[in-house]
């Protein structure tokens, strides 16, 4: 993860850039994690009111002991309670370090339109995925062989990632996306992409559509 420090600071910036001057501000973090990066934002940003969500209990837990300011909710993006148990909506909603990839492709859209929901008229979205034609990180021989495999196959982008946990090392299912389905399936989701870029994966600098992963600010059509 250290290795990513300076790519999450350039997304970071891109949240507090959205965030602007907005008096009052309310914001949700989606798949929040171990709290630590939303604390981080938080410290930068100041919101007004701070919620966050994680599928994961353990991960709930970890979050609030991190992010004390934070409601923090033990539940996954779709959850039908979802709405009722944030008294009102909000101004920034961030989903990062593709969080979005770890969420079944039959429930993204419905997810999507969800946080939309969640948003304030006016308010904004920002959210970071991998890019699966992102060169730099996953070399040019895998980039060209995905797009060969979306050309003939679409719908590909479905991998397993693998991490080391100690001495054991996990495999979790994960989503790559392309750049058009991001447009898509925002378009799906009611949402417009106000911009969108590709980021480095390590230095966090702009790069082209092969050089970095995908960070979008997407507002409510
Ligand atoms: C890669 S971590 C990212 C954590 C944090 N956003 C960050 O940038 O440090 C992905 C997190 O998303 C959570 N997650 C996965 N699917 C989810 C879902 N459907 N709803 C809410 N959280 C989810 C996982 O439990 C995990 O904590």
């Amino acid at each position: 993860m250290e290795r990513h420090t300076g790519y999450f600071h350039e997304v970071e910036k891109e949240i507090a850039a959205a965030a602007g001057n907005r008096k009052g501000l309310a914001l949700l973090d989606v798949g929040t994690g171990t709290g630590e990066r939303l604390q981080r934002v938080v410290s930068e940003i100041r919101p007004h009111r701070v919620a966050a969500i994680d599928e994961s209990p353990e991960m709930a837990v970890l979050a609030q002991r991190n992010c004390p300011s934070a409601q923090v909710l033990a539940m996954p993006l779709g959850a039908p309670e979802l709405p009722g148990a944030l008294s009102e909506r909000f101004d920034l909603v961030i989903c990062l370090s593709n969080v979005l990839g770890h969420i079944p492709k039959t429930q993204l859209v419905a997810g999507l339109k969800q946080i939309r929901s969640l948003m304030k008229p006016g308010g904004a979205f920002v959210f970071d995925v991998n890019n699966r034609y992102n060169a730099a990180t996953y070399g040019l021989l895998s980039v060209i062989r995905n797009m060969a495999r979306d050309r003939v196959l679409p719908g590909g982008g479905d991998f397993t990632a693998a991490y080391r946990d100690s001495e054991e090392v996990l495999h979790t299912p994960v989503h790559l996306f392309s750049p058009s389905e991001v447009a898509w399936m925002l378009r799906e989701s009611g949402l417009k992409i106000a911009s969108i870029g590709f980021r480095d994966y390590v230095t966090g600098q702009e790069r082209g559509r092969f050089g970095g992963s995908i960070v979008v600010k997407a507002v409510s059509e």
